[in-house]
């Protein structure tokens, strides 16, 4: 099928209930696609990008297969090194994308502006063939709550939409993202995504050295339950490294299972992702595009954490990071 709307369009006056869809299908409207009005429908994605041959590439970058290995999960002063280095210029690409985004562009204008930058700055974008992934960056628009693929959907005023970055440089991946607002975002979805923020810095503010995992998820919970919000729970923190995802979970709701005890100089992710309605999830055919139960929004926050002997270092933190610190909870 070609030309598939990306936006769900319905005429100005809807019809009743009982009375016919919009859609010409014959079917009565609430049987057909009533509420569904707005919601994100896939598009078109154009060919993979090519990545120049000077470039150092993943194991999994020429086919798509991922392979796995024991990595320590407690990471030596040199791989440390080489993630402040990766995680600097996820931060910085990151920031840089933000600001790029502008209502009428496409999601995929945003992907080649993400690809062409890493690829500048001497790294490759991890997602890129990943498990076949087939783009150089995330962009989750309103009710996507992760891995949307970049197509030809248009961005419209009003939208929320969240760039996951990640660069493979030195032979390590930094990880990042942030949900920015496009235009006129309502005050329901401004709050969702300041709520979701300071959920991430709550989990990063229970990093501490001998304490179970466990108590990221329920500092993120207890945040987002008391503004009524949902956690995801299908989708997690990771270790990260030498390898995009290792063995490190980092649940982003309170689960005693979770009981790993943080070691300095471990390094994994803290991602949640709140919704304002359900925290169920739908997969699209694509088996990427993950989209909250019920179309409401969902917004989402990541940084990479190393443990410290005392707490611990916000490796995609930086000066310049879009999420640059805690910001004031209330
Ligand atoms: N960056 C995402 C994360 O935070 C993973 C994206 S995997 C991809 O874990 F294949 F979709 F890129
Ligand atoms: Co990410
Ligand atoms: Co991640």
């Amino acid at each position: 099928m070609t030309g598939t709307p990306s936006r769900m369009k319905a005429p100005a006056v809807l019809p009743q209930s009982n009375d016919e869809c919009w859609c010409g299908s014959g079917r009565k409207y609430k049987r057909c696609h009533k509420g569904l009005e707005g919601r994100i429908t896939p598009g078109i994605i154009s060919p993979m990008r090519a990545v120049p041959d000077h470039i150092v590439k993943p194991p999994y970058a020429a086919t798509g297969e991922v392979p796995r290995w024991n990595e320590p999960k407690v990471k030596s002063p040199e791989i440390i090194e080489k993630m402040r280095y990766a995680c600097d210029m996820a931060t910085d690409i990151l920031r840089v994308a933000g600001e790029y985004v502008q209502v009428g562009m496409t999601t995929n204008d945003i992907d080649i502006f993400v690809h062409d930058l890493t690829i500048e700055r001497g790294a490759y974008p991890s997602p890129l063939n990943y498990h076949r992934y087939p783009k150089s960056v995330c962009t989750s628009l309103n009710e996507v709550i992760c891995h949307g693929i970049p197509d030809d959907t248009v961005i419209e005023d009003g939208d929320i939409i969240n760039l996951d970055v990640t660069c493979y440089v030195n032979g390590v991946h930094g990880d990042t993202n942030a949900t920015f607002c496009v235009g006129n975002v309502s005050d329901i979805d401004r709050n969702l995504v300041k709520v979701t923020e300071e959920c991430l810095w709550l989990g990063i503010g229970a990093v501490k050295p001998d304490r179970p995992l466990s108590d990221i998820g329920k500092a993120i919970e207890d945040h987002a339950t008391a503004h009524r919000l949902g956690v995801v729970r299908a989708f997690i923190g990771h270790g990260i490294g030498e390898q995009f995802h290792s063995d490190v979970q980092v649940l982003h709701y309170y689960d005693a299972r979770n009981n790993m005890l943080m070691k300095p100089g471990m390094i994994f992710t803290i991602e949640p992702m709140i919704t304002l309605g359900t925290y169920q999830f739908h997969m699209w055919d694509d088996d990427w595009t993950a989209v909250t139960a019920d179309g409401k929004r969902t917004a989402q926050f990541e940084h990479t954490i190393l443990v410290t002997e005392t707490g611990c270092e916000v490796l995609t933190g930086g000066d310049k990071a879009v999420s640059p610190r805690q910001p004031s909870s209330s």
